[in-house]
């Protein structure tokens, strides 16, 4: 089992990175493998263009960043935690621009896979930054992992961050609570425990 952790900071070595460790080191214990994926900066925002709901696999329009690269592998991971730096109150732009795009594209491949949002901040807009994570994952039919508190570290440095015991108590329980979550689908599985049968799609809206 694997576990896919999105960094979405600008700071491929920074505080959201050294939270995600803190999480990946957790997962190690428990025998769970992890991979960090670093969202680069200049990742495009969606298009809107629907070229991503005409094809058989996971795929974007826009091939200029590492969305592509990383659709091509996502059936690898069993669960997703998303990273992200507080910026203004909110998930950093390229998280939301990279997250946008990976969701429309890979929603099927997502939906049932367990989910958690972790928030890196200073100060303040952590609980903010994560009730929009967490939306990717309650519209696409994904339990989310919880902790002991909101998935959050303080800090503007690395090793503020790692004075924060608290913030990397949050992220070792929440990787734990991740792992026991994984055992246990996996556990069913095995006994014969199939995903619920999906209802024909009803797309509506306010004018019809
Ligand atoms: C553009 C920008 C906006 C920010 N907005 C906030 C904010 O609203 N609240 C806060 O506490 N910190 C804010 N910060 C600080 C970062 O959230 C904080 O330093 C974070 O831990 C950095 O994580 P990183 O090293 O993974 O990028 C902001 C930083 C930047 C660059």
């Amino acid at each position: 089992m694997k576990v896919l952790l999105l960094n979405g900071s600008p700071h491929a070595h920074g505080c959201t990175d050294t939270a995600l460790r803190e999480i990946a080191a957790t997962l190690a214990a428990e025998k769970i493998d992890s991979e960090i994926v670093h969202i680069e900066n200049t990742v495009h925002s969606c298009m809107a263009c629907g070229y991503c709901k005409k094809q058989s696999q996971p795929r974007c329009a826009y091939d200029g960043d590492s969305l592509n690269k990383l659709l091509a592998r996502i059936d690898e991971f069993d669960a997703l935690i998303i990273g992200s730096p507080v910026h203004y109150a909110s998930a950093s732009g390229a998280v939301t621009a990279f997250c946008d795009r990976l969701f429309y594209a890979a929603a099927a491949h997502l939906a049932f896979k367990p989910g958690a949002a972790i928030a890196s901040a200073r100060r303040a807009g952590t609980t903010a930054t994560l009730d929009q994570l967490n939306k990717y994952f309650t519209i696409n039919q994904m339990p989310i992992v919880s902790s002991v508190y909101w998935n959050m570290v303080h800090g503007n440095t690395p090793d503020e961050v790692l004075q924060d015991e608290e913030g990397l108590q949050i992220m070792r329980t929440l990787g734990r609570n991740l792992a026991w979550l994984l055992h246990s689908i996996e556990a069913g599985r095995q006994a014969g425990i199939e995903r619920p049968a999906a209802e024909p799609r009803r797309n509506t809206n306010f004018i019809r």
